[in-house]
This record gives C-alpha cells, sequence and structure tokens, in this order.
C-alpha cells in the first residue's frame, strides 16, 4: 500500500487515519548496556546449567548495566537514537512517557530525568508501569494524545534496569532477566503510515502470579523486609507461562480483528521476548509462520517493558521490516497485563 491511499477500516477501534490524523513511528531506537552475563558466568553463581537454561528459555547471555548506570541512562540513550532517526530536536518534543517497573526511585518520574538528560525541557513528562506489557500500554497513551490533537511529537520508551531487582542467588528467576532499553518517536503525519491500532487488557485477581512485594504502601522498606527478600521479584513460572500464552493469543487475534486483518498478511510479528517457548506456543496457535517471528530472547532475556522496543528496533537495522510492512507486536507482563499493536511500517 502507497502512502498515497491511506487504508480505511469498518472498525473504528482501528485509529488510523482518523479525521485526518496518523500516529506515525518516525523513529526507533535502542540500548543495551555493554557487560554480557552468559549463562556459563551464572553456572559460576547459581545451580544452574547453559543446557537448562537455553532449552528451557532460549536465553543465552543478558546485559547487565553498570552499577551507576541508571533506568534513565538506558532510557535516554535510546530516546536520542530514536530522535535522531526520526530527526526530532529536544524542543520538538511535547510528551515524554517512560514504561518501566525499575525507576531510578519512586518519585520524581524517571521521565522527568529523562526530559533533564536529553534537554526536553518543553516536554510534559510521565511514568507508566505495566510491567512486561508498559510498551504497548505507552504506545496506546501516546497514539491518544496524538490522535486527540493535544500532542504532535510524543517519546515513548520502555527501559528497565532488571538487574537491580533479581535476587541473584534464586536461580529460578535470575537466570531469565536482563536491562535495556528501546524508544519511539510518535508524530502525527498525515502523509506517513503508522500504528493502526494498539489493545490492552488486564487481570488483576492474578496479581499474585508476578510481582515485587516490598518496598510500597503495603510493606514499606525495613531491615525485617530486606531479609526477607520483599525488595526481589518473585514469579510463578508456569502459572505465568501458561497465562502468558493464552493472553498474548487473544491481543494478537483482537488487533488483527480491528484491523481486518489476517496473521498471514504480517510481514513481521514481534513478541515479548520472555521465554522462546512462550513465543513458539503464541506463534502456532496464531497459525504464523517460523519465518514471520523476530526473536532476539538469545542474547537480552526478558527486559520487560523495554523487550518489544528493543526488538522492534533490531528487526527495523536489521531490514526485516521495511516501509508499508505490517508489523505486529504482542506482549505479556505483571498484573497481569497484555497488549498487542499493528503497525503499518
Ligand atoms: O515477562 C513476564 C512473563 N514471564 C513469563 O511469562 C515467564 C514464564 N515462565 C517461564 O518462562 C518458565 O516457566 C520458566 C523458564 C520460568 C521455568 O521453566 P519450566 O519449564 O516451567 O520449569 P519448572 O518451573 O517446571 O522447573 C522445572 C525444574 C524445577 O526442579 P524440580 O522441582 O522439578 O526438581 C526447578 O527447580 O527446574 C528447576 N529449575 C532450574 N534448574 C536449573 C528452575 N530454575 C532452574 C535453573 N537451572 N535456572
Amino acid at each position: 500500500m502507497s502512502a498515497s491511499s491511506p487504508r480505511k477500516f469498518k472498525n473504528p477501534r482501528a485509529t488510523y487515519n482518523f479525521l485526518g490524523r496518523t500516529c506515525s513511528i518516525s523513529g526507533v531506537g535502542s540500548y543495551v548496556p555493554e557487560r554480557i552475563v552468559t549463562n556459563a558466568d551464572l553456572e559460576r553463581m547459581v545451580d544452574t546449567t547453559d543446557e537448562w537454561i537455553f532449552t528451557r528459555t532460549g536465553i543465552k547471555s543478558r546485559r547487565m548495566a553498570a552499577s551507576d548506570e541508571y533506568t534513565s541512562d538506558l532510557a535516554s540513550r535510546a530516546a536520542l537514537r530514536a530522535m535522531r532517526k526520526a530527526g526530532v530536536k529536544p524542543d520538538q518534543i511535547d510528551l515524554i512517557i517512560v514504561a518501566t517497573i525499575t525507576p531510578d526511585m519512586p518519585f520524581p518520574s524517571t521521565a522527568c530525568l529523562v526530559q533533564q538528560k536529553i534537554g526536553a525541557y518543553r516536554a510534559a513528562a510521565f511514568d507508566i508501569e505495566a510491567a512486561c506489557s508498559g510498551f504497548i500500554y505507552a504506545l496506546e497513551i501516546g497514539q491518544q494524545f496524538i490522535m486527540s490533537r493535544t500532542y504532535n511529537t510524543v517519546l515513548v520508551i520502555g527501559a528497565e534496569k532488571l538487574s537491580s531487582i533479581v535476587d541473584w542467588t534464586d536461580r529460578n528467576t535470575c537466570v531469565l532477566f536482563g536491562d535495556g532499553a528501546g524508544a519511539t518517536i510518535l508524530q502525527n503525519r498525515p502523509d506517513s503510515h503508522g500504528l493502526l491500532t494498539a489493545c490492552m487488557g488486564a487481570d488483576g485477581r492474578k496479581a499474585d502470579l508476578l510481582s515485587m512485594p516490598g518496598g510500597g504502601s503495603r510493606c514499606p522498606a525495613s531491615k525485617e523486609s530486606v531479609a526477607a527478600g520483599l525488595h526481589f521479584l518473585r514469579m510463578d513460572g508456569k502459572e505465568a507461562f501458561k497465562n502468558a500464552v493464552q493472553a498474548m493469543n487473544t491481543a494478537a487475534q483482537e488487533s488483527l480483528r480491528r484491523c481486518e486483518l489476517d496473521i498471514s498478511q504480517i510481514k513481521c510479528i514481534i513478541p515479548h521476548q520472555a521465554n522462546r517457548r512462550i513465543i513458539d506456543a503464541v506463534s502456532e496457535r496464531l497459525g504464523a509462520r517460523p519465518d514471520q517471528l523476530f526473536v532476539n530472547v538469545e542474547k537480552y532475556g526478558n527486559t520487560s517493558a523495554a523487550s518489544v522496543a528493543i526488538a522492534l528496533d533490531e528487526a527495523v537495522e536489521s531490514r526485516r521490516i521495511h516501509r508499508g510492512d505490517l508489523v505486529l507486536l504482542v506482549v505479556f507482563g505483571a498484573g497481569l497485563t497484555w497488549g498487542a499493536a499493528v503497525i503499518e511500517w
């Protein structure tokens, strides 16, 4: 489809080209810290093996931020790369949204710290917390601001320093996660394609499946809470796995239905990179071909809100996605939360 023939949808929840507005992704960028932690490194830290980690998860390595490198630093580097590719200057940005569960501190927001680091002083700034689904939630929020004519340029970032909330003595979780950030610039560009739809879902009844119990108003930091390990993330892996497959499949189907698309029309599927087996199970349920999938979980592990943002940047950089291609993003995380987005690149 050419830039001069905008898509038309019967379903109004496919918001593309609404009253002459479009939400175009005009730049994407990512950043991962330099330090690589391999499965062999973890074999020296906990009772695990490279074979177990790779066969159960598909992960070979993950990145770890330096002790003086924070979520806002990773986010700012990814943001500057996305801005450069979009040709956007700091003073053009109207709004910064950071999706993260590992903010630099409870307040002020990481988005405000990013604003200062990239010099986008005209922008409003806030964080959102939807765990591994955060990037899709933030895309949907950003899209709403663009389509409602409130803002013209929104910086959406998914960024995490999960190494700061991982219990490095717990083999059940420490092998799974990594640090990194991905960013996109959303803009109203009526002559361009963009985000066709984004959908979100949640189920708070299953909040206990994946959580970090300490540090909030229910359990403020104390000697006891630290000793009990309440400031580390916890997960019921098996239940999370089952729910992830089901929710990602449902979200992907809903986003395709809204856009009147069939999975065979999607050029590139970018699922949340938590576990290769989850990705394959979702792909099978969707009836997707292996060549439609973009997977980088082997390099970075699960980077939560940064996961699909980093993968989207890598898919574009490696020319897996070309102008006009249809791209499906699909995510799942703590909350429980889930979501999917369809982009015409
Ligand atoms: O991003 C948010 C969403 N996250 C997810 O959706 C993650 C979902 N869950 C998963 O990816 C998988 O459930 C895990 C990778 C976490 C676990 O894989 P699994 O195939 O479900 O393994 P399991 O929990 O059934 O554990 C099997 C065994 C256990 O030993 P026993 O009880 O059978 O003797 C574990 O103690 O594997 C053991 N185990 C390990 N062994 C070696 C757990 N972690 C490790 C490890 N190394 N790192």
